[in-house]
């Protein structure tokens, strides 16, 4: 059965009549089934209760983050050489693969306008031969913290507040600002890519540091940049807050459209490359995820591209309950010593159990294209079981661990005791260096322009005091002409607004701090 079938049958006449779920003929699609005209409902009614019951589940919960987003299918062709890092099929000269793709904010609802300033979700699931390798980046090389541990307070800190149930500028830069490491992804944000145009206008990072392992078992330190092809293009904070208001989801419409109407949209996906022994006293920690390594050190080297050229026919079961998770690596991929992709690894596949139930592996999108041998069974919505023998070892021919298939363990050399400590400090490691690289270096005087007039609109916006002391530190450090422009800007402003303003804006907040 495909997923778009419906419960209507074909009458012989071709105009379908609606049957219940278990298809047999209903007698009416408008009226419920009473004693009489004016009389109560009957409980008999067993399509009225199955109407309203189904109802009442049709929700699967948001994802807890990156709830708002869209999508669609495609393939992925090499066009490079990396055979010698990674003995991984979908990276083999030559080699296409089917994928899917999924572009999001994070912190806003499903109802919430694609275009306000947030990092994009930039999710990709190749359908390779050797099982599913998911990519779950972002539009961003680098990310606002560095330790899972405190993945769960940066996303509360984005999201709302417990009393009044608001978004809360005061909170993001309370905790970015004691979170240093956070300046050179909330550099980036508060810039031109902080707002893509569109989604087929901004390029794709796995953000992380993998490791890949050749044949031989060789293993390289390897990072991925997906560049659009159709070039990067942005919207200012005027355009993005107009669009917001007049096309909530207007990311969503310019995907399907130009899919539909067959402009297909592309990126070329390259990869840096660090030998292995590099890692030890490279200049910046390599698995630190709010650092890149600069091009001039490890330049992109072209391995292939993807195509978009699909479109969804059924947004819910192929979308909203597509399943992607760091952990779905293939051989010739492994993790890296970077602590966030490390407690991704366990967070996805969680969420998925959780939000879409644990045979989520088994619906039609989230299925491999490789034969499955695995030894689950049962569960809600199961149907596909393994069958007999249903446990390993057996001695009756079922499914084996085949570690030459499986490939060499990807390591590392971690020493010492179980700590709970900062990432090793490198020569040039520090929390500001690189974001002021990217406003000094990458941005021309627009750019820096457009930068300091979105820090400063961001801060006006229900920002106290004490925090506000704490912003103009934090961009000091990325760079002092910066600092001072925000500044100055953010008290220039302030003189103009009305001080009873910032108090309407958040009374919740104010009340809360004139109790403390
Ligand atoms: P390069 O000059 O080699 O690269 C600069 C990078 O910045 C390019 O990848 C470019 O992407 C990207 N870029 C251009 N405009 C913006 C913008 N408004 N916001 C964010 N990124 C932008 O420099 P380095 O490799 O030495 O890096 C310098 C700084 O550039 C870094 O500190 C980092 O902030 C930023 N950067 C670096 C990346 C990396 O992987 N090395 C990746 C992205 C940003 P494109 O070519 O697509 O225009
Ligand atoms: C979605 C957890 C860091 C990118 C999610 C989801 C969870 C989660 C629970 C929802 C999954 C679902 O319900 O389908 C975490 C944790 C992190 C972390 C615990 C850190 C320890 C990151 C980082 C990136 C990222 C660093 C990017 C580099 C994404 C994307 C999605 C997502 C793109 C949406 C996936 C989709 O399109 O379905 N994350 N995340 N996350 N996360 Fe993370």
């Amino acid at each position: 059965m495909s997923a778009t079938t419906g419960s209507s049958r074909v009458e012989s006449s071709g105009a379908p009549f609606t049957t219940t779920n278990a298809g047999i003929p209903v007698r009416s699609d408008e009226h419920s089934l009473t004693q009489g005209p004016g009389g109560g409902i009957l409980l008999h009614d067993a399509y009225l209760i199955e109407k309203m019951a189904q109802f009442n589940r049709e929700r699967v919960p948001e994802r807890v983050v990156h709830a708002k987003g869209g999508g669609a299918f495609g393939e992925f062709t090499v066009t490079g050489d990396v055979s010698a890092y990674t003995r991984a099929a979908l990276f083999q000269p030559g080699t296409t693969t089917p994928m899917a793709a999924r572009f999001s904010t994070v912190a806003g609802e499903q109802g919430t306008p694609d275009t306000w300033r947030d990092p994009r979700g930039f999710s990709l699931k190749f359908y390779t031969s050797e099982g599913n390798y998911d990519v779950v980046g972002n539009n961003t090389p680098v990310f606002f913290v560095k330790d899972p541990m405190k993945f769960q307070d940066f996303i509360r800190s984005q999201k709302r507040r417990a009393d009044n149930h608001l978004r809360d500028h005061d909170m993001q830069w309370d905790f970015w600002t004691l979170s240093p490491e956070s300046a050179h992804q909330v550099t980036w944000l508060m810039g031109d890519r902080g707002i893509p145009r569109t989604w087929r206008h901004m390029n794709g990072y796995g953000s992380h540091t993998f490791q890949w392992i050749n044949a031989a078992g060789e293993r390289t330190w390897v990072k991925y940049t997906f560049k659009t092809d159709q070039g990067n293009e942005f919207f200012t904070q005027d355009e993005a807050d107009q669009m917001a208001s007049i096309d909530t989801d207007y990311h969503i419409r310019d995907l399907y459209e130009h899919i539909r109407d067959g402009e297909f949209p592309s990126w070329t996906l390259f990869v840096q490359l660090m030998p292995h022994d590099d890692a030890v006293d490279y200049r910046f920690n390599p698995f630190d995820v709010t650092k890149v390594w600069p091009h001039s050190d490890y330049p992109l080297r072209e391995v292939g591209r993807f195509t978009l050229n699909r479109n969804a026919q059924n947004y819910f079961a192929e979308i909203e309950q597509l399943a992607f998770e760091p952990s779905n690596m293939v051989p010739g991929v492994a993790v890296s010593p970077d602590k966030m992709l490390l407690g991704r690894m366990f967070s996805y596949a969680d969420a998925h159990r959780y939000r879409i139930g644990p045979n989520y592996t088994q619906l039609p999108v989230n299925q491999p294209h490789a034969p499955v041998h695995s030894y689950s069974k049962d569960g809600p919505m199961r149907y596909a079981n393994p069958g007999d023998p249903v446990y390993a070892p057996n001695s009756y021919g079922g499914a084996h661990a085949d570690p030459a298939r499986a490939g060499a363990v990807g390591g590392w050399d971690a020493g010492g005791e179980p700590v709970q400590a900062a990432y090793v400090q490198h020569a040039e490691d520090d929390d500001f260096g690189q974001a002021g690289a990217l406003v000094r270096d990458v941005l021309d005087d627009d750019a820096r322009g457009r930068l300091v007039d979105n820090i400063v609109g961001h801060l006006l916006n229900g920002v106290s005091d004490p925090i506000l002391q704490k912003a103009f530190a934090y961009w000091d450090a990325v760079d002092g002409d910066l600092g001072k422009k925000v500044r100055a800007g953010v008290e220039e402003k302030q003189d103009l607004l009305d001080p009873k303003a910032e108090e309407q804006a958040n009374p919740a907040r104010r009340a809360a701090q004139h109790k403390a």
